[in-house]
């Protein structure tokens, strides 16, 4: 590598580092560090099958979504207070905080809280409460997207969304959507048709993960029967050129998670990923962290790493963090004050 092309690189790094970006995609759960994990274990006395927080580290090798799913839920069984869940979040705020994230919003899973006993109230306090007093203390941007377990049935998403429902107006300035995660292969998103019917119509926001693992065919799915805002991951999308069309013209957005799809193996290397193919097609492409815990980096390393692997231009970099303010889930008002920033900021 020549001077000047590492000059440009440690440029473009800086750029990316103070760029203004919104997060679309990431589950709070999957921001538990270890550090926390044992932290939250002592406080809670609960048992871990770890000796260390190496140790912990060290049984992060993914070889699909369903060995990180294994893993991720096991972890959250230390979640048990509204002040762990206030931690957690608050731990989240601060990495994204300090990767110039603006706007966040947040998945969050109640069914692996609930079935362990964790009372619905006590997951939204603990961290709405953190989501508050970051907005008050520094101007922090957040909602909060309610994700339905698909590989459980239906049933079981009808009865989460109603056991949530009494708590909406409490937390009518945060919750503001429903989404659908956890295994995809073999839980099609027309197994939840019905219930996402049921949100729309209670005027919730819909997103769904599709085409992570899943075939072409459950983004067309999420499309067309749960009729959803956004697809979360959505890479799959490429080996179907109609649906590539229909992304693009439809300026669909999707929230792709590069350090996610290499840590479970997705694709094999960075530099096979394809985002910049996915941008360069016309899709509304968002960058994103997904479990940054567990796969090894927040937003800004996200960024880094993609830009490297896929030579993206300062411009294209732009793009991305445009597209996270246009997917967003926010007033036209806050989306203007965030555009015009980044405007400023790239000029
Ligand atoms: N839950 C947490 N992370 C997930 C992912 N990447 N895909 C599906 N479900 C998830
Ligand atoms: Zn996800």
């Amino acid at each position: 590598m020549t001077l000047t092309t590492m000059t440009d690189l440690h440029d473009l790094h800086d750029f990316i580092r103070r760029l203004p970006k919104a997060e679309l995609h990431l589950h709070i759960e999957g921001s538990l560090e270890p550090e926390m994990m044992f932290e939250l274990a002592r406080r809670n006395g609960v048992a871990l099958p770890y000796a260390s927080v190496d140790a912990v580290r060290a049984a992060y090798d993914f070889t699909d979504l369903q060995s990180f799913l294994d893993l991720y839920y096991a972890g959250a069984a230390v979640l048990q207070t509204e002040q762990d869940f206030f931690d957690l979040t608050m731990a989240y705020v601060r990495r994204a905080m300090a990767d110039n994230v603006r706007h966040a919003e947040l998945f969050f899973d109640p069914q692996t809280h609930t079935v362990r006993g964790v009372p619905m109230a006590t997951v939204f306090a603990g961290i709405a409460g953190a989501l508050r007093q970051a907005r008050a203390d520094h101007g922090f941007s957040s909602r909060m997207i309610l994700c339905f377990l698909r590989h459980l049935p239906e049933a079981d998403a009808f009865a989460t969304l109603d056991a949530a429902l009494p708590l909406r107006t409490e937390y009518a300035d945060l919750w503001i959507g429903v989404g659908l995660d956890s295994g995809e292969v073999g839980n099609p998103p027309e197994k939840f048709a019905g219930v996402f019917a049921r949100a729309r119509e209670l005027g919730f926001h819909v997103v769904a993960h599709a085409g992570e693992e899943g075939p072409p065919a459950y983004v067309h799915g999420a499309l067309d029967v749960l009729k959803v805002e956004r697809i979360d991951h959505g890479v799959r999308s490429e080996e179907d050129p109609a649906l590539m069309q229909r992304l693009a013209q439809s300026r669909m957005p999707l929230t792709v998670c590069p350090l996610s799809n290499l840590k479970l193996r997705v694709v094999k290397d960075l530099r096979d990923h394809n985002l910049a193919r996915l941008l360069r097609a016309g899709l509304c492409v968002t960058v994103n962290s997904d479990d940054p815990a567990y796969f090894g980096g927040y937003m800004n390393a996200n960024f880094v790493a993609t830009a490297d692997a896929l030579a993206l231009s300062s411009k294209e970099v732009v793009d991305l963090a445009r597209n996270s303010f246009l997917a967003a889930f926010v007033t036209e008002d806050e989306r203007r004050r965030w555009l015009d920033e980044l405007q400023a900021f790239s000029a």
